[in-house]
């Protein structure tokens, strides 16, 4: 059974820069062979790009395929099986780990369809992974114990202010509320501009929070995110790619 590890925070965080950063850490610079499945789970979906990845098919396409299932095949054809074939189809295959994004659901269709979709995709693909990463989506009002499976891995990406931090916290009530279950939390301080890591540690610890990682605003990320370059291509002294190493030390990677 793979360990499944996800993502959040506050938009614009830096949850998505962090996803890419960590699977091109295991993927690139880590030795580690994994099998790593990673999950766009945001229907802004922009982490196919951070990665250099162009998609094709998302699973908010399949809706509409498998609502005319529902008239264009027999009743005993086994639903089941029809949707794992067109699963296949939508997964992406790259250099050292699988891609799935969640994407928007066909016309005016509701977000439901895919994040219940994304429940049976999880218990059917979980297995055949060692890592499940998934980038989420802002706020985790869409998760609960229906939609993921348990979690090993809950990361909170802020920025450096008290508020951001306390985000930590009220996502932990959150996933109480939501009976998301997780085994471990872990906090994540993006874009810090200042040396100001002991300080963010202790108002962390003061607040009962592990920071795993304090990732520096780097200006390299910055400039390839805006022009729209992948994150992979990042040279090996962006300052990011650095840090990013103590976020898979951190969650035992
Ligand atoms: N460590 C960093 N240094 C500089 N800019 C960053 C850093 N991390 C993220 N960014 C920038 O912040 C913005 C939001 O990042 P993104 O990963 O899309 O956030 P989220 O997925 O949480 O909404 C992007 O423009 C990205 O380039
Ligand atoms: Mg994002």
């Amino acid at each position: 059974m793979g360990k499944i590890i996800a993502i959040t925070g506050k938009g614009g965080t830096g949850k998505t820069a962090v996803t890419a950063l960590l699977i091109r850490n295991l993927v690139k610079d880590s030795g580690k062979k994994y099998n790593i499945l990673a999950i766009d789970a945001d229907p802004d979906a922009n982490l196919a790009d951070a990665l250099g990845v162009k998609v094709d098919k998302t699973i908010g396409d399949m809706r509409e395929f498998m609502q005319q299932a529902r008239y264009t095949t027999s009743p005993d054809t086994d639903k089941q099986a029809l949707f794992e074939s067109k699963l296949f189809e939508i997964l992406m295959e790259e250099e050292g780990y699988d891609l799935l994004v969640m994407g928007k659901p066909e016309g005016s269709g509701c977000y439901c369809f895919v994040n219940n979709l994304l429940r049976g995709i999880m218990d059917k693909t979980v297995t055949n992974y060692d890592l499940v990463i998934i980038d989420t989506p802002a706020g985790l009002e869409h998760f609960s114990r229906k939609t993921v499976p348990d979690l090993d891995v809950l990361i909170v990406v802020t920025d450096e202010s008290r508020r951001g931090l306390t985000t930590g916290e009220r996502i932990r009530d959150l996933a109480k509320e939501i009976e998301l279950k997780y085994k471990e939390l872990y906090v994540i301080v993006n874009k810090v501009t200042l040396d100001r890591k002991n300080v963010i540690l202790g108002v962390a610890k003061s607040l009962g929070l592990e920071v795993i990682a304090t990732i520096p605003y780097d200006e390299k990320l910055a400039k390839f995110d805006l022009v729209g370059d992948p994150l992979m291509g990042l040279p090996e002294d962006s300052l990011a790619i650095q840090e990013i190493e103590q976020v898979a030390k951190g969650i035992g990677l």
